[in-house]
């Protein structure tokens, strides 16, 4: 898609008949529409007001051919002052509506828009970003594609010609999404650990600033990962050990890391999760779907940083030969591990994943991306990522890039008292933690292999994916949040 930028009026877009203007009302009782600066339109919207025959209701659109042959998309962003949140309802539902309508282009006024408590930068990103993310189809492997309008060529914004970069922000995070929804849709006999190995590679190439390395199960084998070999070895497929360096900022920094949880099917191994909804856990990749996600926007906007990312990457299955409950393992720093439940299989792979990331890179600071457990989800539902961290800037600056992107994240605690919920009678600390505080054990089992790093962990169990009923698929969380992290790292 092609993103303008002008100071022209609507007025210029209303003859194309292959084109549309989008125009937003506000209000409750009483209703206001932007202005299209054509006598004839605004008349015309007036009227439509007058009739009641738009409402301002955030996200409710309505399509209205022209005799011009142009169309009106008249968008609602609820009561002034227009609430973020309302404002992203509204850019979604005109992007959704534009999918289904002949357009193929379209042109948005943005300089008479303001959101309650954002810039004009935000309000440029969120466009380009929910515009550009729209035409995703979720339908891979359908045979035959559903019927829509043609998708948009063209996304002409009224504004100031220095928000152009961030229309280039916005798109590279919409692109990364939609990798990452992409890679998390798709079914797990395709993504699989290897597949996620090639499309690292495959990105890779995109720029010379990467350097990808995939340690396979001999060389996991060769330095002590039993922990991480302990999840793979029940499955047919091979785990994987993906890192990508990407050295864009001076060579003598130390790069900041990205560590995802690529579980390509979690069954839960012998702890067998129920069959319903069981189909749902291709979705535990989502973590690493996110990095590269992240990863190709980051490569897309050309950003000069050092950073690494590195991918968890196994299949969780019972086997003959799979782990079992009661097994004791060595982790890679030497920890010894009891697996009390082999459903708890996301922390045995990150763990070795995490100490190898931080002995081989050295890094500023680590930061993990894991649907991790089901208590997060229960706790914070789908709106809020889970971030536990024990470094206050960590914290600060996750808070901060969470609430630049609007992809919300909310703190849970992570205080020495919960640690010895993990005390196990036969090795140094088991897998689990019991029934309290599940997602907070989780980040204290990860919290014993970061020591001396500054590392956070984001569970996005709850936010990677839309579950079950007509929605469900992947979202691209938290990419929006990841690439704002590390571009404030500038
Ligand atoms: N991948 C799951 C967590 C999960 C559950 C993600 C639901 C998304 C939706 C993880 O591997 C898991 O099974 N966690 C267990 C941990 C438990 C055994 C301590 C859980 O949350 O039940
Ligand atoms: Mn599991
Ligand atoms: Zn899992």
């Amino acid at each position: 898609m092609n993103f303008n930028i002008t100071q022209q009026n609507l007025s210029h877009y209303l003859n194309d008949k292959q084109g549309s203007i989008i125009v937003a009302v506000t209000g409750k009782d009483e209703i206001q529409a932007q202005r299209t600066q054509s006598e004839e339109v605004d008349g015309f919207i007036s009227q439509l007001i007058e009739q009641k025959d738009i409402s301002p209701k955030a996200g409710s659109t309505s399509v209205i051919p022209m005799p011009t042959g142009s169309r009106l998309i008249m968008v609602g962003l609820g009561e002034s002052p227009v609430k973020p949140s309302n404002f992203i309802k509204a850019l979604n539902a005109a992007a959704l509506a534009l999918k289904t309508s002949p357009a193929k282009t379209t042109a948005f006024d943005l300089q008479s828009i303001t959101v309650k408590g954002k810039e004009n930068a935000w309000i440029a990103q969120q466009t380009a970003q929910a515009f550009a993310a729209a035409p995703y189809d979720i339908a891979h492997c359908k045979s035959k594609k559903e019927q829509t309008g043609p998708t948009i060529e063209s996304l002409t914004i009224l504004a100031d010609n220095s928000l152009e970069k961030e229309l280039s922000h916005g798109q590279a995070v919409a692109n990364g999404m939609t990798l990452a929804k992409t890679l998390a849709d798709l079914p797990p006999n395709i993504v699989t650990p290897s597949y996620l190995a090639e499309e690292a590679l495959r990105l890779s190439k995109k720029h010379p600033a990467f350097t990808t390395t995939i340690l396979d199960e001999d060389k996991m084998d060769e330095l002590g990962m039993d922990s991480f070999l302990s999840v793979s070895k029940g499955s047919i497929e091979p785990g994987k050990l993906i890192c990508m360096e990407y050295r864009g900022g001076k060579s003598d920094e130390a790069p900041h890391i990205l560590v995802g949880k690529g579980i390509t099917f979690d069954s839960g191994g012998i702890s067998l999760k129920p069959g319903a909804g069981m189909d749902e856990m291709k979705y535990d990749m989502g973590g690493a779907a996110s990095v590269l996600g992240t990863v190709q926007s980051i490569a897309e906007l050309n950003l000069p940083i050092n950073f690494v990312a590195v991918i968890a990457a196994a299949e969780n299955m019972p086997a003959g030969n799979a782990s079992k409950p009661g097994d004791i393992v060595t982790a890679m720093n030497g920890t010894t591990i009891e697996i009390l439940n082999t459903d708890a299989e996301g922390r045995l792979v990150l763990c070795d994943a995490l100490t190898y990331a931080i002995n081989t890179y050295k890094p500023a600071s680590i930061v993990d991306i894991a649907t991790l457990t089901g208590a997060c989800l229960m706790a914070l539902g789908s709106v809020n990522s889970g971030l536990m961290t024990e470094d206050e800037t960590m914290a600060a600056d996750l808070l901060t890039a969470s609430e630049q992107a609007s992809d919300a994240v909310w703190r849970l605690p992570l205080q020495d008292e919960y640690q010895e919920l993990l005390d196990s009678n036969f090795a140094d600390i088991a897998n689990i933690g019991g029934r309290l505080a599940g997602a907070t054990t989780a980040a204290c089992f990860l919290s014993r292999f970061t020591k001396g790093t500054p590392w956070a962990h984001l569970d996005v169990a709850g936010t990677a994916w839309n579950s079950g009923g007509k929605n469900k698929g992947a979202t691209g969380r938290p990419v929006p949040l990841l690439v704002n992290y590390l571009k404030a790292k500038i």
